[in-house]
This record gives structure tokens, C-alpha cells and sequence, in this order.
């Protein structure tokens, strides 16, 4: 666990996914901080968190939606940092919700517009979410619409 800026993390997972939000006209967009967001960790296993939650979110993002990817400034004496992903998809259905963390498991809606997905993607994200010492948590926003991804992991150095 070394530090790892967690504004350089959106940037490479930003990267990785951008290809894919352009190809159905997605607006993916990165609200940070100008200071950077250091936390102890893995920078591969941040990237690969923040892949796998932006790649969700273009995956089920109708085209022309936005997706919009939040890291939190660190608050003065704070000892945990927030991080959060929003989109304008269908979000979760509240029967899908309580089982999305289950490895293999899969929303009904999920599986006729992505028939490939594998039910994997979210049980890997909190797994490397916990072994950061975090909390990782999904909803649909307050609106109705749009799914909410809220990461909050600790100790800013
Ligand atoms: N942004 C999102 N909008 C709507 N539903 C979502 C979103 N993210 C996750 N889900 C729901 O949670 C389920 C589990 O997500 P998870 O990433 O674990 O698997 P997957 O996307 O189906 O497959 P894969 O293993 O390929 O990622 C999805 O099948 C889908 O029903
Ligand atoms: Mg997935």
C-alpha cells in the first residue's frame, strides 16, 4: 500500500473507458478536485474499481446519456474521502439491488441488453473496495432514474 492519488486513478480509468461511452455517444464527464486525493493503496486495483464501475455505467447507459465520475475534495480533519459514479441509465430495480454484489448475479433488464456480461464486475469492485478498507454501495438515484455508486474509502494521507 503506497500512496495513490485517486484524481490520476479517474484519469487512467477515464482513459481505458472512453472509447467505448464515444462509440454510443455517452458524455463521460470528471468532476475532481485541483489538488490531488491521496489515499494508501494499490493504483492497478483503483484503476481496475473505477474500470469496472465506469464500464458498468456505459454498458447500461442508454446512447446520448451522461455518466459522471466524483472524487470528493478532502475535507479538513476528514478521515475517509468519497468517491461517486452516476449515470442516467434505468438504475437498479429494488429486486435486483439486494443481490448485485452476489458474484454471477444478474438483473433481468441487464441481461437482454448485454446478454455477454459475466455477474462479476460488482462483487470484484467490493472485494478490492474492502481490502482498501472501504464501504462500496449502489442506489438508484433520487430521481428514479440513474444508478448511484458511492465508494468511501479511508484515511487520506
Ligand atoms: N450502472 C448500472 N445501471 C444499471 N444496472 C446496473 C449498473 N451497474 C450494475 N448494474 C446491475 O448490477 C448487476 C451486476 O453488475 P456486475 O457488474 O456485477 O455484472 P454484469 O455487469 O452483469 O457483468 P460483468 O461481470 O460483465 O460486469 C448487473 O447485471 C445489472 O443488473
Ligand atoms: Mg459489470
Amino acid at each position: 500500500m503506497t500512496p495513490v492519488d485517486l484524481c490520476a486513478v479517474a484519469h487512467d480509468a477515464a482513459r481505458d473507458v472512453g472509447p467505448a461511452a464515444d462509440r454510443t455517444g455517452l458524455d463521460l464527464e470528471l468532476s475532481l478536485p485541483p489538488t490531488p486525493v491521496a489515499v494508501p493503496g494499490s493504483h492497478e486495483s483503483l484503476r481496475r474499481l473505477f474500470v469496472i464501475l465506469l464500464e458498468n455505467a456505459v454498458r447500461y447507459t442508454p446512447p446520448g446519456g451522461s455518466i459522471r465520475l466524483a472524487v470528493s475534495p478532502v475535507q479538513p480533519g476528514a478521515d475517509s474521502v468519497s468517491i461517486e459514479i452516476l449515470d442516467t441509465g434505468p438504475g437498479i430495480s429494488a429486486e435486483d439491488l439486494p443481490r448485485v454484489f452476489d458474484r454471477f448475479y444478474r438483473g433481468s433488464a441487464a441481461r437482454e441488453v448485454a446478454p455477454d456480461g459475466a455477474g462479476l464486475g460488482l462483487s470484484i469492485a467490493k472485494t478490492i473496495v474492502e481490502r482498501h478498507g472501504g464501504r462500496l454501495s449502489v442506489s438508484t438515484a433520487a430521481s428514479g432514474r440513474g444508478c448511484h455508486v458511492h465508494v468511501v474509502l479511508p484515511q487520506p494521507c
